[in-house]
């Protein structure tokens, strides 16, 4: 469904997928002599406008990683102002409801508060028709943990008699992952300087572009988001051809 849009000043056929890792909200807080949470709250702020945006940009599907399996190490009172965050949020989803984004999560979300769970159910049951985007939060998301879930299912099947090892099949692993029906990643964007994927859709962004920038995420402006995706579509992919 991808067309011709103009970004930049050019015209261009933007990326199907793009994932945003967002980084750097506790240092946009420490600069200013904020606590953390400062920061989260101010980019919870820019994922709202930022969202609006790659809508109005033609982006199909929008991943964010909001939080990570690994996220959990941090002080108990970050997790919870990370998490009352989202319980806002979601209360707040109207706006997108509004905009025609179909919303889904993926990640372990059997670990988080009953009340996040019951709201992103009723979120994505809500819009599961919607289809002017597809709007993607990873919480709790961890790429090897997906990657175990996946296994573990299909060892289960192989135990009922369902499937034979030799029926697994890269498709077969598609449709067992958290992501099944959303296309891989073609655009990982990351801003505040760091250069890794932190856990982050490892299988899905197997050939995906990748866009660093020194900015923290709270500061992160459409602006930004429309270089990334220009620098994206100045990129020639091979994906192991010539
Ligand atoms: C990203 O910002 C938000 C989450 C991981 C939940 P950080 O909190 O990691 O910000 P920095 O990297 O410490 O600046
Ligand atoms: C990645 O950021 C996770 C999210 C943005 C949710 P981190 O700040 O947790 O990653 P590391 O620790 O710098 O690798
Ligand atoms: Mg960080």
């Amino acid at each position: 469904m991808s067309r011709k849009v103009s970004c930049l000043g050019e015209d261009i056929i933007p990326p199907c997928h793009v994932g945003v890792i967002m980084d750097g909200n506790g240092r946009w807080a420490k600069k200013r002599g904020l606590p953390r949470k400062f920061g989260h709250r101010e980019g919870a702020k820019n994922f709202r406008s930022i969202t609006k945006h790659a809508k109005a940009v033609g982006i199909d599907y929008l991943t964010y990683y909001a939080f990570s399996t690994e996220n959990w190490k941090r002080p108990q009172d970050e997790v919870e102002a990370i998490m009352d965050l989202f319980d806002k949020y979601l209360d707040e989803v109207n706006d997108f409801i509004e905009e025609n984004i179909r919303i889904r999560f993926i990640g372990d979300r059997s670990v988080l508060r009953p009340s996040l769970q019951a709201k992103m159910a009723n979120v994505e049951e809500t819009s599961k028709d919607f289809d002017a985007m597809t709007l993607v939060l990873a919480i709790n998301y961890g790429g090897r943990a997906e990657i175990c879930h996946c296994v573990r299912n299909l060892a289960q099947m192989v135990r009922g008699g369902e499937i034979d090892p030799e029926d697994i099949t890269e498709e077969l692993i598609e449709q067992n992952l958290y992501t099944q029906e959303i296309p891989p990643l073609d655009l990982v964007i990351r801003p505040s300087g760091e250069q890794r994927l932190s856990n982050f859709m490892i299988w899905q962004a197997a050939y995906a572009e990748f866009y660093y920038s020194n900015v923290l995420w709270p500061d992160f402006k459409n602006g930004d988001f429309d270089r990334a995706i220009l620098d994206f579509c100045e990129r020639n992919r091979r994906f192991g051809g010539i």
